[in-house]
C-alpha cells in the first residue's frame, strides 16, 4: 500500500450511512474494510450489487470492486490493521422513545481488544449528547492518548453519493490530535470542514434533524388547518413561497418518513428529561398526519370492510 493510501475500516460499512461512505473512500483512492455483521448485506456487495436504494452508488461500488479497494469482513481481528476506524453502525430509540445507549457502547466492548490507542476512532452514527466523551473514558486507560473523532452524517438517504462531496463536514474530537487526523481524512472527500467541540458537534447534528421535523410538522399542520378550512394547502404555499424569500423555507406538506427525524428529535427529549414542547408537538403533528388523511377520507367515502393503505 502507498504511503499516502490510507487504510479506513468502517464499522457497519453495509449499512445506508457506512456503505455509501465507504464507496466514497474508495473512489478517492482509499482502501476500505467493510466490517459489518449483515452477512447477506455483504455478499450482495461483494458481487457489486447494492443491497438499497442509492443514487450513484452501483457504478462507484463495481469500479472499486475491480480496483481492489474493498476489503469486507465480519472478523474483528481485521479492524487492527486499519489506521482509522469509523463507527457507523445504527442508534435507535427504545419503545418508549429513549435512546438505546447501549448497542454502541456494546459494540465498543467488542471492538475493544481490536483498537489501539494510535488509530483514529471516527464516530459516525449520530450519538445521544455525552456519548463520545463516554466513549474516549470507557476505552481509555492513563497511558495512553486514544484519538477519538466525531463527525456526523448528515446526508439524506438516497442522494449520499453527490452529498458527500457537496456538504460541509462537521469535525470535532476528544483532543486536537483526533480533530487534526479526522480532518485530514474528511478532507478528501468535503468542500469544506467546520470544527467545533464535541458537545457542539452531537447537538449540532440532533437540532439539524429536529429543525427538518419541526419545519415539516408546521407544514403538515398548516396542511391540516387548511383542509380543515376546505381550503388547497399547495395553493397557498405557493403564493406564500414565490418570490418571497421569508417564507421560502417553508416545505410541502407530507410524511415525514426516513430512518432518523422522529428518533433523533426524541434523542433531544431525552437529553432534557422531556422537555422538549416543540419535538413533542411535532411528533404529535407529523405522526398524526396518517390517521388524520384516513379522517378526511372517512368524510367523503364509506369506508366500513375496507382497508386504508397509505403509502409514503
Ligand atoms: N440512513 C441515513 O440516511 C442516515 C443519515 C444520517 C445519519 N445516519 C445515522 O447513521 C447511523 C447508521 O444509520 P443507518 O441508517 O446506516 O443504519 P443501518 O441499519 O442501515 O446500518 C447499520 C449497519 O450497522 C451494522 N451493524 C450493527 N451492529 C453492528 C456491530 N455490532 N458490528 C458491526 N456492524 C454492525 C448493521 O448490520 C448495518 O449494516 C445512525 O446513527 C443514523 O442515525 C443515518
Amino acid at each position: 500500500m502507498s504511503r499516502d493510501k490510507k487504510n479506513i475500516c468502517v464499522v457497519g460499512g453495509a449499512g445506508h450511512a457506512g456503505l455509501p461512505l465507504s464507496l466514497a473512500f474508495a473512489s478517492a483512492g482509499q482502501h476500505v474494510i467493510i466490517y459489518d455483521l449483515n452477512a447477506t448485506a455483504m455478499d450482495d456487495i461483494r458481487k457489486g450489487t447494492m443491497p438499497f436504494v442509492e443514487h450513484g452508488a452501483e457504478p462507484l461500488l463495481k469500479q472499486a470492486l475491480q480496483e481492489n479497494r474493498l476489503t469486507f469482513t465480519t472478523d474483528p481481528n481485521e479492524i487492527e490493521r486499519a489506521e482509522h476506524v469509523i463507527v457507523a453502525i445504527g442508534t435507535p430509540v427504545d419503545e418508549y422513545l429513549n435512546p438505546k445507549l447501549r448497542a454502541l457502547l456494546d459494540l465498543f466492548s467488542e471492538l475493544r481488544p481490536h483498537l489501539r490507542p494510535s488509530q483514529t476512532i471516527v464516530i459516525r452514527s449520530t450519538v445521544f449528547p455525552g456519548t463520545c466523551r463516554h466513549v474516549e473514558r470507557f476505552l481509555g486507560d492513563k497511558d495512553s492518548q486514544w484519538k477519538i473523532a466525531y463527525c456526523p452524517e448528515r446526508i439524506a438517504q438516497g442522494f449520499a453519493i453527490r452529498e458527500l462531496s457537496e456538504l460541509p463536514q462537521i469535525v470535532s474530537g476528544c483532543s486536537p490530535e483526533a480533530v487534526e487526523s479526522a480532518t485530514q481524512l474528511f478532507a478528501l472527500l468535503a468542500p469544506e470542514i467546520i470544527r467545533v467541540k464535541i458537545e457542539e458537534a452531537e447537538l449540532a447534528k440532533l437540532f439539524t434533524n429536529a429543525w427538518r421535523y419541526i419545519q415539516f410538522a408546521a407544514a403538515n399542520q398548516f396542511y391540516m388547518l387548511a383542509n380543515n378550512a376546505g381550503a388547497d394547502f399547495n395553493r397557498i404555499r405557493d403564493a406564500m413561497v414565490r418570490g418571497y424569500g421569508r417564507a421560502a423555507s417553508l416545505p410541502t406538506a407530507g410524511f415525514a418518513a426516513g430512518p432518523c427525524l422522529l428518533k433523533d428529535t426524541m434523542q433531544l427529549a431525552a437529553l432534557n428529561t422531556n422537555g422538549f414542547w416543540l419535538g413533542h408537538a411535532a411528533m404529535m403533528v407529523n405522526e398524526g398526519l396518517p390517521s388524520f388523511i384516513v379522517e378526511s377520507l372517512r368524510q367523503k367515502y364509506d369506508l366500513a370492510g375496507k382497508h386504508v393503505g397509505i403509502l409514503g
